[in-house]
């Protein structure tokens, strides 16, 4: 048998190599999927599925379609579970699906594994999308199946040998791509104690002194394509404003989440660049989308979230839901300019040919085209319901 398991590099995946090839009398086939994770060296993290005991080892450059097809969807449902979290690791487990699934038809893999613990969403991601992509595949999680602790894992580890570097004393758990890290585990654990700056790679301290940096970033129909007026990819977009949203302190956040499995979870995570771009589309949107649709749209926005947290990308709600969110986007072109600073992403200026801003109905000065006489009967219509029903009110006090 072959079992193709999805590797990250980190400890659990390089404990299942061994354990899952004398467990299950398999060979194992690596599938490491480079999403844009800051840092990370994709050729060290081949040799060491080598290393670990792999029969081949695969990584896949995925950054372009990672950005185009998943990092622009969130960004044009303006997507941050609990109004906090961009979606991270929510948004790179169906494009890992998607890879593995490929693998295991090139390799002849009959079993799919990955390395995540019962306790988490990841499971979730990865086996509701296997189940929507490849049902027959068999599922195998060693940490979640075989009851593995971290301490166990460390301690298999270094009974065994393997290479890698995760230590008692680098007790957090990482993911990170282009849309962000998320650090978790360890003295994070106990919600009181602060993040220390060791926590965090992708932004620099924001009370740390600097010049601000500002930036122009252009959308043409929801899609980030320029930015201060060079054209650039998704990819290099996000690439860009990670940097300079990141020296500038922008996108940490700290929160307690709520997990699908029903647990409270303590995370810390940077994201730069997501945060920078989703205020800039938000900003460009609340001048191009009509005031219904863009109420209704919020609403949808926050469904889109919580359907990807929850691992559902491969559904037919999302299906819907990015309908709606693709025609809203239309009218979504234009210019947003930002000044980053002090862990701030400000929006400083809007302009767009869409633009749905009429100067001549805003103004309080000279050029105003807005009949104010057509007000006053509009206001008494619109109260009438709550009138009638404080008439009601006061009449049942009175007897
Ligand atoms: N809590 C976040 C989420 O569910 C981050 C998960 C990070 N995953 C990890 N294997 N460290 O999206
Ligand atoms: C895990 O428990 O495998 C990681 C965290 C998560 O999936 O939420």
């Amino acid at each position: 048998d072959r079992v193709v398991l999805a590797y990250s590099g980190g400890l659990d995946t390089s404990v299942a190599i061994p354990y899952l090839a004398e467990k299950m009398n398999a060979e194992v086939v690596c599938v490491a999927v480079d999403l844009g994770q800051g840092g990370e060296d994709m050729e060290l993290i081949q040799k060491r599925a080598l290393d670990c005991g792999a029969v081949e080892s695969v990584v896949v450059d995925a950054r372009e379609e990672f950005a185009a097809d998943f990092c622009v969807p969130a960004l044009q449902a303006n997507a941050l579970y609990m109004d906090r979290y961009p979606l991270v690791s929510s948004l790179s487990r169906p494009l890992i699906v998607k890879h593995l699934v490929s693998a295991a038809k090139g390799f002849g893999g009959t079993i799919v594994s990955h390395g995540c613990t019962g306790k988490g969403n990841d499971q979730v991601r990865f086996e509701a999308g296997l189940a929507a992509l490849a049902p027959d595949l068999e599922i195998i999680a060693p940490a979640r199946d075989f009851a593995w602790t971290r301490d166990k894992a460390i301690e298999y580890a270094e009974a065994k040998g393997l290479p890698i570097e995760t230590s008692k004393k680098n007790p957090f758990s990482i993911d990170q791509n282009l849309w962000g890290r998320a650090v978790e585990t360890g003295f994070l654990e106990d919600i009181w104690n602060g993040p220390t700056e060791e926590v965090y790679s992708y932004t620099a301290d924001p009370k740390q002194s600097r010049p601000a940096d500002e930036v122009v970033i252009t959308f043409e129909q929801g899609v980030p394509v320029k930015v201060d007026g060079r054209a650039l990819t998704p990819f290099q977009v996000i690439d860009e404003l990670n940097k300079r949203a990141g020296a500038q302190g922008v996108g940490r956040i700290d929160m307690v989440e709520d997990r699908l499995v029903g647990i409270k979870s303590r995370e810390v995570y940077e994201a730069p660049g997501a945060i920078a771009l989703i205020a800039a589309h938000k900003e460009l949107e609340s001048v191009t989308v009509e005031r219904d649709l863009a109420r209704f749209k919020r609403g949808a926005d926050q469904r889109w979230s919580e359907l990807v947290y929850d691992g559902l990308w491969f559904s037919p709600l999302r299906n819907a839901l990015d309908a709606l969110i693709a025609d809203v986007q239309k009218h979504v072109t234009g210019e947003i300019r930002m000044t980053l600073h002090g862990g701030n992403a400000t929006v400083t200026g809007r302009r767009s040919d869409d633009s749905l801003y009429d100067f001549s109905l805003a103004t309080y000065d000279t050029g105003d085209t807005f009949d104010q006489s057509l007000a006053k009967g509009f206001v008494q219509l619109f109260s009438l319901p709550a009138k009638i029903a404080a008439a009601r009110r006061e009449k049942a006090l009175s007897c």
